[in-house]
């Protein structure tokens, strides 16, 4: 059996005094509870510097928002896998529909990012789901499987053997509702079976997180089954009651 793994996303958001005192509260939180799940904070990657402290703390892992294509040379604004495993970095998430959206990434950009993660060992968390449109359509199982496949396409069929994917649905994101138990359990066991039907890998052994406004109030019942294997967290990241309420919760 996989630990439960939580995910905290910062995206863009905190400063220098709010990441430091949230990590000094963490560091404090880990050294009074045994912590057996998988934490994985990903804050923005310049305050990095701020983590230090904690990273040396037993299952408590480092996650960067983005990487680039490439490994060097001449791309503003970029930072590359070698940088960021320079500095520590295990998991970077990929496809989120922040940039799929925002910036324009699709599903080929993502299973390139997916595969130069994969050659360097950081573990890719991959962001599938659809939009509401999507999801009245009845295309839900659709959109993910274009998604999946681009990614077994272009990396292969050993692409999911630790890797670590995301199914969040675009319309539960930061809204305060988190989709329904039954339709996410539907949705998991689906990406599931589609993977180790197509992929060299055992269903038992494709880790599929859920994400989409998970709180403290409602993690209990994403946590009580064996089809959810962790939790992406967006905005119950941010407040560090919420994030090791949550972490108490399913440790
Ligand atoms: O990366 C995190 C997800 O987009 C979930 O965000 O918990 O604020 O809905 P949320």
């Amino acid at each position: 059996m996989n630990k439960f793994i939580i995910a905290g996303n910062w995206k863009l958001n905190g400063n220098n005094i709010l990441i430091s005192n949230f990590i000094k509260k963490l560091k404090m939180f880990f050294k009074t509870h045994s912590i057996i799940n998988t934490i994985i904070f990903i804050p923005p990657i310049v305050y990095i510097n701020n983590i230090k402290d904690i990273i040396q703390e037993k299952n408590f892992f480092l996650g960067a928002q983005n990487v680039d294509l490439n490994l060097s040379g001449a791309f503003t604004g970029e930072i590359s896998v070698n940088m960021i495993k320079d500095i520590g970095v295990k998991y970077v998430i990929i496809g989120h529909s922040e940039r799929r959206i925002l910036h324009y990434e699709n599903n080929k950009c993502i299973a390139q990012k997916f595969k130069i993660l994969k050659s360097k060992k950081i573990i890719p968390i991959l962001c599938l789901g659809e939009n509401l449109k999507e999801k009245n359509f009845n295309k839900s199982e659709l959109i993910c499987r274009k998604q999946i496949d681009e990614i077994i396409t272009i990396v292969g069929k050993n692409a999911f053997q630790n890797s670590i994917i995301a199914y969040e649905p675009i319309w539960a994101i930061g809204t305060g509702q988190a989709a329904d138990l039954k339709y996410v359990i539907k949705m998991h066991k689906f990406i599931k079976t589609y993977i180790s039907e197509n992929s060299n890998i055992n269903i038992h052994d494709v880790i599929v997180q859920y994400g989409g406004s998970v709180n403290e109030n409602n993690i209990e019942q994403f946590f009580n089954t064996n089809d959810i294997n962790g939790v992406l967290l967006g905005n119950s990241a941010l407040i560090y009651e919420k994030f090791t309420k949550i972490i108490k919760i399913t440790n």
